[in-house]
């Protein structure tokens, strides 16, 4: 599959090149600092820019079968359904939080909500943005993220509040799940919950 990866230079997004190269994609890096990603043999591409501009993502979307966005946000959504609705690209899958659509645990989401309200808030119109958008999209809501090895495994479900799996999540392993749901049509028109496996 010809990928691009928004946000490739991010903690997660380099697992996602990692990762991607190794299952075989050709995977095309985006990046608003390129010199920060790590040396590749296997990558196809780089693109550098920010996602905010509109011509960039234009330009690098054309020709690509997918895109992983290893970063959300309502400008990063709202530019990657423009540019890939122009360019006949469709199949899109989005990073966002857990805590978007949770209610549950009620002191925890309470707290995440206190300190991060503000992005929760932009996530929830990007998720919406994606919902109406036509094209085929699956959004990847995170549990809480960290730089532990991976497990090879993840909890996945498809509810506002988590179902089971741990907390904590290793972005190795969220990686593994975003080019999961990018290669399975089955997961088009759906938000999935990722947890840490138990
Ligand atoms: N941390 C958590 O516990 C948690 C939980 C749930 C969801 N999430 C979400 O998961 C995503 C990945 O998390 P992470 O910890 O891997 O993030 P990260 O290390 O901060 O990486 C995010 C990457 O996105 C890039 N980026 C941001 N805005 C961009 C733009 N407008 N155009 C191009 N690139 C842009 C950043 O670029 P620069 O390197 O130039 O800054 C950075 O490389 C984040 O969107 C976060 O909101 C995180």
């Amino acid at each position: 599959m010809k990928l691009l990866v928004i946000g490739a230079a991010g903690r997660t997004g380099k697992h996602v090149l990692a990762q991607g190269i190794e299952r075989g994609h050709e995977i095309t890096a985006f990046a608003r600092r390129p010199d920060s990603l790590p040396d590749l043999p296997g990558l196809t591409g780089v693109h550098q820019g920010d996602a905010h501009d509109l011509d960039t993502v234009r330009t690098a979307v054309q020709g690509q079968d997918a895109v992983i966005a290893a970063v959300g946000g309502s400008r990063i959504a709202s530019n990657l359904i423009t540019a890939m609705r122009e360019r006949g690209v469709s199949r899109l899958v989005m990073t966002s939080s857990r805590s978007v659509p949770a209610t549950r645990p009620r002191l925890a989401v309470a707290l995440a909500w206190l300190f991060f309200r503000e992005a929760y808030v932009d996530l929830a119109r990007a998720e919406g943005m994606l919902q109406v958008s036509g094209l085929g999209w699956s959004i990847a809501r995170a549990t809480m993220l960290n730089d532990k090895p991976p497990s090879g495994r993840v909890h996945v479900d498809f509810e506002a509040n988590a179902t089971g799996g741990a907390m904590q999540l290793s972005r190795a392993d969220y990686a593994m799940a975003l080019l999961d749901t990018v290669e399975n049509a089955d997961l088009i028109g759906k938000a999935l919950g990722i947890c840490g496996p138990r």
